[in-house]
Formats: C-alpha cells, sequence, structure tokens
C-alpha cells in the first residue's frame, strides 16, 4: 500500500515536472506584460488600386524573432496610382484617407517610430514605359502626401518584377513558418521544411516563384535569397502584360484586329446576353498592345461588341495571346521566357485565389486536376449574365470577365507553367495566411526583407526569461525528473522482486 502510494506520487510529481518544463519553452512569451507593439505600413501601390497595409510585431522581438502580422488594411478609393498621370497631384490626394486611417490604427506614441514603404508594380513599370517624366510625376506626388504624414518615411519606388515575385515568396513561406520555428529548446531554429512556390495575379503582370534544383538557364530568372543562414535560390519571373486586366484588352485588341470592325465583332469569352459599345482609344492605348495597334486608326470610333459566351472559340482566342514557340533554351513557359520543371507546393493567391472562389460557388467545381480546371472554365463560359446576376450580385462588375479570366488560367497554368495532374493538386489557392489573417501578397515580404526584421544569419535568441533564470529552472526540473525517474524504477523493482 505504502510502496503504491509513494510511486503515485512520484509519477505525479514526474508529471508536474515535465508539464512545467513544456510550459516554460512554450508558454514564456506569453506571460510577459504589457505587450508594446511596433508598427510599420506598406503602401502597395497596384495597377488597378492602391492598398495600404499595416503590420505589427512585438517591440522586444525584432531581428526575426518575432512574428510580424497584419493589423489594419485600407483599400484606396479610386483607381492605381499610374491611372492619376498627367493630374499634378492627384495621386497623392488619393492616399490621403487610408493614411489618415492608419494614424488612427497606430496609437500615437509610436507614429514617428512607423516607417512607411511604397511599392509600385506594373502599372507603374507600364507608365515608365509609355511616359518616364509621367510616372517620376507620380512618384514625387505620392512621396510628398507620404512625408506630410509623422511616420518614418522609407522611400516609393517602383520595384522590379523579380523583387515584387521574391518578395510574394517571401511573404509565403514566412507566414507559414517555413524559414525558423520556435523549438521545444526555447531557441529559434531553421524549420527544415520545402518551401511553398508563389503564384500572384495581378492586373498588370503575373508571377512564378519557386525553389528549383535545376539548372537556371537565364540569369534574368534566377534570385539568391539568404535568409536565418541558409540560402535559397529561386528561380522567378513576372510576365509583364499577362496581369488579369491587360490580357482582358490584349484579347480585345486581338478580336478588333482579327474581325471585320465596321460589323459587329464577335466576343467568344463574354456572356451570350452581353453586348457593349467599345471606344478604340480604351482598348489601344496599353503599352502592351503596341505590337496590335493599327498604324492609323480612329481614336473616337466606336465598335459594338456582342458576346457569344463560346468556350472553344475564347480558349482558341486566348491561346493566340501566348507564343508557344521560339525557345532559346532548353525548355520555354511561353515568349521565350525560361522556366525549369514546375517543383514541390505552391500558394496560389489575389485573382487566381477569387478566380477559383467564382468557380467553386458557380460551377460547384472545386479545382484540384487539370480536368476540374477545365471543366469549370467550360461551364463558367456557359452561364449568361442574367443567371450569373441573380446568383452574385455583389460582384456585378466583375462577371462579364469570369469566362476570360477562368480561360486565361487554365491556358497560363497547364499549357504555360505546365502543371498537371501530378502538380495540380499541390497548388493551395488562399488570400490570406498566418494566425493573424495576414493578405499574401509581395508587400509583407518587401517590409521584412528591406528592414531587419529579416536577418540574413541564423538567429539563436531565448524567449523572454533571462538566460540564468532559464537555465536554472530547467536546470531544476531535470534533476526533479531524474530523481523520480529513479524513485519509479527503484519501487518497482521492488515491487518486482517483493512479488517473486
Ligand atoms: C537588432 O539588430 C540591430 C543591428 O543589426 C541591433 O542594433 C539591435 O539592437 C538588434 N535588436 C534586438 C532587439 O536584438
Ligand atoms: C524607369 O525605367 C528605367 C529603365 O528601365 C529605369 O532605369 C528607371 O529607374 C525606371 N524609373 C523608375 C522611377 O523606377
Ligand atoms: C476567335 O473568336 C472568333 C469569334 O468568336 C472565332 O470566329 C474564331 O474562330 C476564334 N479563333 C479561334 C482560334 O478559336
Ligand atoms: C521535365 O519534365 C519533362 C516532362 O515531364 C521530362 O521529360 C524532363 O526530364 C524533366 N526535366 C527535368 C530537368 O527534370
Ligand atoms: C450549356 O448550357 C446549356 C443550356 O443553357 C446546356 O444545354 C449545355 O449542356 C451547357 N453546356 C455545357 C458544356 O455546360
Amino acid at each position: 500500500m505504502d510502496t503504491q502510494r509513494s510511486l503515485i506520487v512520484s509519477v505525479a510529481l514526474l508529471l508536474f515536472a515535465i508539464v512545467a518544463l513544456l510550459l516554460l519553452t512554450v508558454h514564456v512569451d506569453e506571460i510577459q506584460e504589457p505587450p508594446q507593439y511596433m508598427y510599420g505600413i506598406v503602401l502597395d501601390a497596384g495597377s488597378s488600386h492602391t492598398t495600404v497595409y499595416v503590420y505589427r510585431w512585438l517591440a522586444d522581438k525584432q531581428n526575426g524573432t518575432g512574428v510580424v502580422t497584419q493589423y489594419s488594411e485600407c483599400k484606396v478609393k479610386g483607381g492605381g496610382i499610374s491611372s492619376y498621370a498627367g493630374q499634378q497631384g492627384a495621386a497623392g490626394r488619393s492616399l490621403e484617407a487610408c493614411l489618415k486611417q492608419t494614424m488612427v490604427d497606430i496609437p500615437p506614441t509610436r507614429h514617428n517610430l512607423t516607417p512607411v514603404y511604397l511599392g509600385a508594380t506594373a502599372g507603374m513599370r507600364l507608365l515608365n514605359i509609355s511616359s518616364p517624366e509621367k510616372s517620376m510625376q507620380v512618384l514625387q506626388d505620392v512621396a510628398e502626401t507620404i512625408k506630410s504624414f509623422p511616420f518614418k518615411y522609407q522611400g516609393a519606388r517602383i520595384l522590379s518584377g523579380k523583387e515584387e515575385g521574391a518578395y510574394g515568396w517571401v511573404t509565403v513561406n514566412y507566414l507559414q513558418e517555413n524559414f525558423i520555428k520556435y523549438g521545444f529548446a526555447g531557441r529559434w531554429r531553421n524549420a527544415d521544411r520545402d518551401t511553398f512556390g508563389a503564384l500572384d495575379l495581378g492586373g498588370a503582370s503575373t508571377q512564378i516563384t519557386f525553389v528549383s534544383n535545376d539548372e537556371i538557364e537565364d540569369s534574368e530568372n534566377s534570385m539568391t535569397l539568404r535568409l536565418y543562414g541558409q540560402n535559397y535560390y529561386l528561380y522567378t519571373h513576372s510576365y509583364l502584360c499577362y496581369g488579369q486586366n491587360e490580357v482582358l484588352r490584349r484579347l480585345l485588341a486581338h478580336l478588333l484586329t482579327t474581325q471585320d470592325i465596321t460589323g459587329i465583332v464577335h466576343h467568344p469569352c463574354y456572356p451570350s446576353d452581353h453586348s457593349e459599345t467599345l471606344n478604340m482609344q480604351q482598348v489601344f492605348e496599353s503599352p502592351c498592345v503596341t505590337s496590335q495597334r493599327p498604324a492609323l486608326y480612329n481614336t473616337q470610333a466606336s465598335v459594338i461588341i456582342q458576346g457569344t459566351g463560346n468556350y472553344q472559340h475564347c480558349l482558341g482566342n486566348i491561346t493566340e495571346i501566348f507564343s508557344f514557340q521560339n525557345c532559346p533554351f532548353s525548355q520555354c513557359s511561353f515568349d521565350g521566357v525560361f522556366q525549369p520543371n514546375i517543383s514541390g507546393r505552391f500558394m496560389a493567391f489575389s485573382a487566381f485565389f477569387y478566380t477559383r472562389s467564382f468557380l467553386k460557388g458557380s460551377t460547384g467545381i472545386a479545382i484540384r486536376t487539370p480536368g476540374h480546371l477545365r471543366q469549370a472554365a467550360q461551364a463558367v463560359c456557359n452561364l449568361t449574365l442574367v443567371k450569373m446576376s441573380k446568383d452574385f450580385p455583389e460582384q456585378k462588375s466583375y462577371l462579364r470577365d469570369y469566362c476570360a479570366v477562368s480561360v486565361y488560367i487554365q491556358v497560363l497554368m497547364l499549357r504555360g507553367y505546365g502543371f498537371d495532374d501530378h502538380s495540380l493538386p499541390g497548388v493551395y489557392f488562399q488570400k490570406l495566411a498566418g494566425d493573424g489573417d495576414t493578405a499574401l501578397g509581395w508587400s509583407l515580404g518587401y517590409m521584412l526583407s528591406i528592414s531587419s526584421l529579416i536577418p540574413e544569419e541564423t538567429v539563436n535568441v531565448r524567449r523572454a526569461l533571462n538566460p540564468g533564470a532559464w537555465i536554472s529552472l530547467m536546470f531544476l526540473l531535470a534533476i526533479l525528473i531524474s530523481t523520480m525517474l529513479l524513485i519509479i524504477i527503484f519501487q518497482v523493482s521492488r515491487k518486482k522482486r517483493s512479488n517473486v
């Protein structure tokens, strides 16, 4: 009886010690109070709109050991900053309401400690091609506005396509905790996990980025990132003019230049109950359609476009927007761009996510295989505008284009990138990731990379408790565990012996 009681006590103490040890390594963080946060602001100036993101992290958890999450976001009303080209001051003014909102979101004592970055992407890359002066003017405008707020201004610039792809990849893998994890021993350690590739579909460009073990034949597509003491060899490419809005425009230009525009122009990707009148200049003003622009055309002329909702014709015309010939490398995706074979799992966000959601909602098909994707695109191209408007009234302005965008994604992913029955199931369509509902995109990765929030070398920092106290506690608990184990072994063997 006595033996049994002391055995129970020993086991209880042993359990207590183990639990205490676990708590010590896992929960130390939450005990600390009160939390002091640091904030950072990134303005994601896309081609069709700007979003202002506020991120935050614990003040004593800088240099890569804290978790940065999204705190708030504000969608700027109106178009992207490039749409204000030639209107002095307008681009800057468009940002004011959201910047005022961030003044409210972030505690006043933190304002002057908060870095603010503006990154512009493909919309401004295009403007810089068609009019470098206007793009400079727009950037100066937005810079002036941002500087008039009490934050720490860190620049307003146009990101290269390579940067946009790589930072999107950093965001995905940071939020998946694929770089470092908080380990059992009270230290951060490399996670030793496979990374996810990143697929981003914006308004004016689309990016693909992944770690590849194959040789990258074009140095334009290779990028090495050193994060937490580890090198990552990335393949990345940004396809300018392959964002969804520019693809829709190029499709229109293609239809206008291959059909007789004096009559009604048939649009095989528009719903069959949709027609509209279109101004020629709207189509041909972008640098993405220079090669298709007729030498002579009346900019004020308008044409009548009639939808036909014909999947096969839509697929045929969209395929013609890509070029699958002329590859100067051992293999290409399209347009002569080198791409190694797809490898690993992927996270597909922005318009990939929205389109996939609509396909699921409207056709009931969840895309996992190439067959699903073809089937869903076919079904959505067969829907009338009346039917879609009835089921999705809140998406009214996008409904006309879902067939074209779905077919475009089908051609891009299957024929262009080469996703197949084996690799497509490894593509996860998501908008947010991480604990804090953080949006996927380049902006978090950009802030992390150019601040000291992701170091190049390994971090070796213990949490909360100071190292002396931590070691003593570990030591005491270790002694407790060993003692209890010895007692248990002793008791059990004594019991065995007495039973014999
Ligand atoms: C982070 O690193 C910088 C220099 O790289 C250093 O000055 C700073 O004290 C570090 N902060 C923390 C919290 O370790
Ligand atoms: C515009 O493009 C040129 C040529 O690629 C580049 O040198 C320049 O830095 C770009 N302008 C901005 C504001 O990024
Ligand atoms: C492109 O669309 C037009 C109009 O619907 C159609 O006549 C033509 O056959 C299509 N082209 C291809 C290659 O499918
Ligand atoms: C890429 O994929 C193709 C077709 O699946 C295969 O024939 C080829 O060997 C692969 N290349 C490499 C480098 O793995
Ligand atoms: C397209 O819709 C019509 C009726 O509106 C239906 O009869 C036909 O089967 C549909 N085709 C596909 C491929 O879904």
